[in-house]
């Protein structure tokens, strides 16, 4: 669990009713055992900020592999130390570890023994429980692999779904009847191409029709033709809701870095201009409700051998600071951290996502300064990233987490 410190902070601070970064006004957060305390007229503080800098909730992701189980064979590539230092470089105060574990958290007596590694992080953890054929807690969020399950029906996702009712379940949407059939395709991105994903959300909502008393949250959606079918499943007040990361609104497969081409295997993989621009359309729009990083990190010699995955964490802050603009503030706040927010009220019945008294005191401070991930000093242990060569247009200047500054640059 995360230290709680005493904190005073001025500085603009970005308001969802602000029509933009410019009339956001001046304010000092009082942080008081790391709970806001008080939000008053600027007064000063410990740390002071111009008015180039914006403070906003700290950034939450609902997606990270921080690779740490019982088993403590992937540690190599990542734990809840790194990942989380990770997160604070990125400003991510708060994030959702994901069960594909050697271990898997999917037994009570698992899922207690991964909990306490997790207290060990910087931030603030949830665990997914792996969702295999019925719920082992009723208060944990679950997570499915549909690509690593057997093929299987509407109807048998439906029971499934009844099995999980009444609990928060994000799904690895990509349809294991069309991977299987690709499997002897010659790349990867033919193994998985587009149409195992839209198989795989089009059941999934078929299912969720049939058997609609769980929340479905769709994972790192990458095909722009998931969006319409989205669309339509919230107007209809279907409980749904979805994720877009950064890789796939970064990169296509053609503007991934061509030096990095050996390590570019990614699920689901790149896609093309077309998805990313619908991607981000989708954000802005609210039918894609949260960014999530998908933060999956595996060596350089694990990526050669064909590993899948990018670590992410550590550049969330930079690429979510020029978003600032493309998408408004109340939608950047709630895409950053205010949706993720009724999920961490949800399994930790804390307030996060909001500056405001009784609010968890994790902000982040972003300037408008182009930054990147800096190579020589990854935080991730993985040693790599895909950002590496990246220029963002704004920067994590400080992450605060429960009033303790964990980063400053
Ligand atoms: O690329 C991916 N890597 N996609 C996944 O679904 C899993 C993840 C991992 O655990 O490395
Ligand atoms: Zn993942």
């Amino acid at each position: 669990m995360p230290a709680r410190g005493d904190l005073t902070i001025e500085g603009r601070v970005l308001a969802p009713s602000a029509r933009n970064a410019g009339d956001c006004r001046r304010a000092t957060i009082r942080i008081a055992a790391g709970v806001i305390a008080e939000v008053a007229p600027p007064r000063g503080g410990d740390m002071v900020f111009g008015d180039d800098c914006l403070i906003a909730p700290g950034f939450i992701d609902l997606h990270a592999h921080c690779r740490e189980d019982p088993s403590g064979t992937q540690t190599h590539k990542e734990d809840f130390a790194s990942a989380g230092a990770a997160a604070i470089a990125g400003g991510v105060v708060a994030l959702a570890d994901m069960p594909n574990n050697p271990e898997p958290p999917s037994t009570p007596e698992r899922y207690a023994a991964k909990r306490r590694l997790a207290d060990r992080a910087p931030v603030d953890v949830v665990l997914f429980g792996l969702a295999e054929t019925a719920p082992f807690r009723d208060d944990i969020p679950y997570k499915l692999f549909l690509s690593e399950r057997p093929a299987c029906s509407e109807a048998e996702l439906a029971e499934l779904f009844r099995a999980f009712a009444g609990t928060w379940l994000a799904v690895h949407a990509e349809d294991p009847a069309v991977l299987a059939e690709r499997r002897g395709a010659a790349t990867h991105e033919e193994r998985r191409p587009r149409e195992a994903e839209i198989a795989a959300v089009a059941k999934l909502l078929a299912a969720l029709r049939a058997e609609p008393r769980l929340h479905l949250h769709i994972c790192h959606v990458s095909a722009g033709e998931c969006v319409p079918m989205l669309r339509a499943a919230k107007r209809e007040g279907l409980p749904v809701s979805a994720e877009a990361c950064l890789h796939h609104l970064v990169f296509d497969a053609e503007t991934f870095p061509p030096a990095l081409r050996a390590y570019r295997n990614v699920n689901p993989p790149l896609r093309t201009k077309a998805d990313r621009e619908a991607l981000l359309e989708a954000l802005r729009e609210g039918v894609i409700d949260a960014l999530a990083t998908d933060h999956a990190p595996h060596t350089p010699a694990e990526k050669e051998r064909g590993a899948s995955g990018f670590p992410g964490l550590d550049a969330y802050g930079a690429f979510a600071a020029g978003l600032l603009g493309p998408l408004a503030p109340a939608r950047f706040l709630d895409a950053t951290s205010g949706f993720a927010a009724g999920f961490m009220r949800r399994f930790t019945g804390e307030t996060f996502g909001a500056i405001a008294p009784g609010a968890v005191g994790s902000l982040v401070v972003l300037a408008p300064r182009p930054s990147g991930v800096r190579k020589q000093s990854y935080t991730t242990k993985c040693g790599w990233s895909p950002y590496a060569g990246c220029t963002f247009p704004g920067e994590v200047r400080t992450t605060i987490v429960r009033g303790v500054p964990a980063y400053r640059r």
